[in-house]
């Protein structure tokens, strides 16, 4: 196969990376995916950088065994932990979900109040204030972590009442600083957008990071003449793999993608181990 016309690597601790898998079969239509859904690990976000970049090494190398031309991490927190370890190591392109939120952002606000929501992971790790202070350093930034939207988005519990309750406890202290911009910095919480919306009140503008992500992903591509070669009327051949729960994720990959979702396959990536560069050497 042409190089060009390798599929792009997409990975996520579960069915939240499916948000930019969207945005990408959105925006470039003739590019094929390789998805991985964590889901014997899910969450990410309360776990250990050390851990998180282990995960996303092992990831990448059964990605990379797949002949992928690129890597996107559709992750915020592996984006947070790992993005910078993976672009050491591997030699084709990898491209994370905060620096593209982060920006969005800056682009959005106009009364430099800027809320970000995310793991506990990526709050603490505080990337997404770093960037933007970088970025528009006049903005006032205000973070709050959201565990629990993680597990009722992966129970698909997308329109309950427990969601929205959840919604208003956490998200209660962000409406008292006058936000006029949000971040979801997390790629399940797209999924739950409306209840967030609905919360924070019509006036806030929710950042899905999913679209800048995929505008730069083209920009790497095209700047590495990767960009598919293909027709759009080309059969394309998305595939999915996950680490458990193949027949869940399916339904719920189906029930948020264009395209048809016929398998998703259980996949151990533990035996794809690299665990530093010494056992590289
Ligand atoms: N969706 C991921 C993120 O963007 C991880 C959520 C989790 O597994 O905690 O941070």
């Amino acid at each position: 196969m042409e190089k060009q016309n390798a599929p792009i690597g997409v990975f996520d601790s579960g069915v939240g990376g499916l948000t930019v898998a969207r945005e990408i079969m959105r925006q470039m239509p003739t590019e094929e995916i390789i998805y991985f859904g964590d889901t014997a690990r899910v969450p990410y976000g309360s776990k250990s950088k050390e851990t998180i970049i282990n995960f996303s090494r092992q990831i990448a190398a059964f990605l990379q065994s797949k002949d992928v031309k690129a890597i996107v991490i559709a992750c915020n927190t592996a984006s947070a932990f790992a993005l910078e370890t993976l672009q050491s190591e591997i030699d084709i392109p990898v491209i994370g979900v905060v620096k593209p939120g982060a920006k969005t952002a800056a682009q959005t606000t106009k009364n430099n109040r800027i809320g970000i929501i995310a793991t506990e992971g990526t709050i603490s790790s505080n990337i997404y204030t770093k960037y933007l202070k970088q970025i528009a350093p006049k903005a006032q930034v205000f973070t709050k972590a959201c565990p629990l939207f993680v597990p009722l988005v992966e129970e698909q519990w997308l329109y309950d009442s427990v969601t929205i309750e959840v919604a208003d406890r956490y998200l209660s202290e962000l409406r008292a600083y006058d936000i006029d911009t949000l971040v979801l910095g997390c790629t399940h919480y797209p999924l739950i957008r409306h209840t967030i919306q609905k919360v924070m009140g019509e006036k806030v503008h929710l950042v899905n990071p999913a679209y800048e992500t995929t505008k730069e992903l083209h920009q790497v591509l095209e700047e590495h003449q990767l960009l598919a070669t293909r027709d759009v009327m080309d059969k394309i051949n998305h595939r999915f793999y996950v680490s458990d729960g193949s027949d869940k994720f399916r339904m719920f990959a189906n029930s948020i993608l264009p395209c048809q979702v016929e398998e998703a396959k259980a996949v151990s990536v533990e035996q794809y181990a690299v665990s530093g560069k010494e056992e590289r050497l």
